[in-house]
């Protein structure tokens, strides 16, 4: 056996407890994980100590192809997430066109392929017009925005869930009558999310994609049927007061939440079943207009994982949730293979990273075609040293080590279209 790589003297973060050791990896996979003594290896990294996680698997990201890609392109998305710990994405239908039919999918797919620095997935959009469309596709998650009557309504997603199974989908819960405008109080979410519980899943599964608040999160937990709560970034570390601070830079959809309802949220942390980061660039010129009018919607995928580990460093968070909640999780959820632990046998993809190094966040150090974040001048602890993808390097330090078309597209194998 020829070991490829060796990662020692470890701290390996689980979401279940950290062990201290040595990572073997062969061909892209990890061979071993042992306490002392490992094989000899072509190159062996020294890790000394350092927080070594598996790496980040973002579920909900907005990478903007086809169509959009003035405000992200497929590269700069993914070479964001590369700089920012995660190896792991699944991209949103909401592309010019709507990700809806078999063909755009197909057309989507071909697209992107040579494209992303990480490896990657689809969602695939769930509209009234092509539920047909569904069973032909085998996407990672089925995207359903409920606060859009003109796409679906509640009467089609109850159809959709009855002609597949075993699928997720991955809702947008935002009542169509309550959510209106820049008015889109809690109500609206609870009342979808109260609605889509009371539908026959057909043995698939629901992923509410923006968990804002203790109430949406308390009607998942409450119910018994196969659904999960996600909780987005903006919703963790900002606020409603961020929209008199920012304007429409903190503008999303569902909004950003009292500063109350936030603490909660962070109270409640082992409530939460995965967290995401709804990643949704879009350019300074279209967020420097109106509030009413810009677009909903905040940049994250590089942001999202200094911002835990520096909630780490001041105790909010421990190391253990931050793998739970943004790799091990969204990875079980979406059944995405071999992603989101360091176990033997699953894909090398690492994160080592120094905790206690501390840096100020600013848009010009960022990857993102978009060009801001909502978190400037924010000073954290936790920096992203070095990120490894089936093993090769990709990100050591500030340089990008790894090439475009390196990530490759993930097969959702077990996924069943025929009832
Ligand atoms: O704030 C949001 N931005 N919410 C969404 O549902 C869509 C997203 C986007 O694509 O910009
Ligand atoms: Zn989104």
């Amino acid at each position: 056996m020829t070991i490829n790589l060796v990662l020692k003297n470890c701290k390996i973060v689980k979401a279940d407890g950290i062990l201290e050791g040595n990572i073997a990896v062969e061909n892209g996979k990890i061979a071993d994980i042992k306490i002392a003594g490992l094989p000899e290896a072509d190159e062996i990294i020294d890790c000394k100590g350092k927080i070594v996680l598996p790496g980040m698997v973002d579920a909900h990201v907005h990478f903007r192809e086809p169509g959009l890609t003035y405000k992200e392109d497929f590269s700069t998305g993914s070479m964001s997430a590369a700089f920012g710990g995660v190896t792991t994405i699944l991209d949103m239908p909401n592309n010019k066109p709507f990700i809806d039919t078999q063909k755009k999918f197909e057309d989507k797919r071909k697209l992107v392929k040579t494209k992303s620095y990480v490896d990657y997935g689809f969602h695939f959009g769930v509209s009234s017009e092509n539920l047909e469309e569904i069973k032909k596709v085998n996407a990672f998650g089925y995207k359903v925005y409920l606060s859009d009557r003109e796409r679906i309504t509640y009467e089609d997603m109850q159809k959709a869930l009855s002609m597949v199974n075993g699928k997720v989908f991955s809702v947008h819960p935002e009542d169509p009558d309550l959510a209106k405008g820049i008015n889109r109080p809690i109500e609206a979410e609870t009342t979808a999310i109260s609605k889509v519980l009371e539908m026959n899943f057909y043995g698939n599964s629901v992923n509410f994609v923006h968990s804002t608040c203790m109430e949406a999160v308390d009607l998942v937990r409450a119910s018994s049927k196969s659904v999960t709560n996600m909780v987005d970034v903006p919703h963790l570390f900002l606020n409603s007061t961020h929209i008199e601070k920012i304007g429409a830079y903190a503008k999303m959809q569902p909004p950003l939440r009292s500063h109350e309802n936030v603490n909660e949220l962070w109270e409640n942390l082992d409530k939460i079943d995965s967290i995401g980061t709804d990643h949704a660039p879009h350019t300074i010129e279209e967020k420097e207009q109106e509030f009413e009018i810009a677009p909903p919607g905040i940049p994250g995928v590089e942001t999202a994982l200094p911002l835990l580990m520096n909630a780490a460093y001041h105790n909010r968070i421990s190391w253990e949730q931050i793998v739970k909640l943004y790799a091990t999780k969204p990875a079980e959820i979406y059944k995405i293979k071999g992603k989101g632990s360091i176990e033997i046998g699953n894909d090398a993809d690492f994160v080592i990273v120094d905790r206690k190094r501390e840096w100020t966040i600013k848009a010009e150090y960022l990857h993102s075609k978009c060009g801001w974040t909502p978190y400037e001048n924010w000073t954290v602890r936790g920096f992203v040293e070095k990120v490894f993808l089936r093993g090769n390097p990709i990100v050591d330090q500030e340089n990008l080590i790894g090439k475009k078309g390196l990530g490759r597209e993930m097969i959702n194998e077990k996924s069943n279209n025929s009832m």
